[in-house]
């Protein structure tokens, strides 16, 4: 913990910032096991939302692993420092009017829920994208199940990693069976649905 800061109050506020934008900024985060499709659903949403016009900004797993967050692996301790970082950053987003997407796999309830309350009630939105393991595992588009199970990758999410679904996402979305067009309306819907979006 850093000592002798202090918080600055800025000229611009988070309400100017937000008339500004013409939009209620929140957090779209999508939370799923590897190859669930989180990527997948946060890319087509956000363009969705693009096409209306919102203005946002996607963070994903595989990409800021790439830079903000390069010296993290996947040790439990490193995952949570991962998803904190992120949450953070989420809330940065938010604090600029921006609807941001963030995909990661964020396997533990409680740091969703510390990003949760890092926000405004509301402005959360966790989207499970529900796709079972075995469905995961046949797709396995980066080849990552069959090192994990070969034992040549460690601490691989579903295999000798844990998952915590949630218990309550406000969007959940079965995307094992769903198309990608139905599960883009499932978060859609959402938004409309609570004002989110016109
Ligand atoms: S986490 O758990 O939220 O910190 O993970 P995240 O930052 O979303 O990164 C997940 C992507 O990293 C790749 N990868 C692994 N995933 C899970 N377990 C292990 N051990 C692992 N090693 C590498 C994998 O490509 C994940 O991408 P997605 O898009 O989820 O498939």
């Amino acid at each position: 913990m850093s000592t002798n800061i202090k918080w600055h109050d800025h000229k611009v506020t988070h309400i100017q910032r937000v008339e500004k934008m013409q939009q209620q900024p929140c957090i779209l985060w999508f939370t799923g096991l590897s190859g669930a499709g989180k990527s997948t659903l946060a890319n087509a949403v956000e363009l969705e939302l693009y096409r209306r016009d919102r203005h946002t900004y996607l963070l994903d797993g595989d990409n800021v692993r790439h830079g903000l967050n390069k010296d993290l692996g996947f040790t439990d301790e490193d995952r949570i420092e991962n998803i904190r970082r992120i949450g953070e950053t989420s809330k940065l987003f938010v604090d600029a009017g921006v609807i941001v997407l963030s995909a990661f796999i964020s396997p533990f309830r409680s740091d969703r829920d510390l990003v949760r309350s890092l926000v405004n009630k509301g402005q959360f939105i966790e989207v499970h994208v529900a796709t079972s393991l075995s469905v995961c595992e046949q797709r396995d588009p980066k080849g990552l199940y069959k090192k994990a199970r070969a034992g040549d990758i460690k601490n691989f999410t579903g295999i000798d990693s844990p998952y915590e679904a949630p218990e309550h996402p406000e969007v959940f979305v079965d995307a094992g069976k769903l198309t990608i067009e139905e599960s883009i309306a499932k978060v859609i819907d959402y938004l409309e649905s609570h004002s989110i979006i016109p």
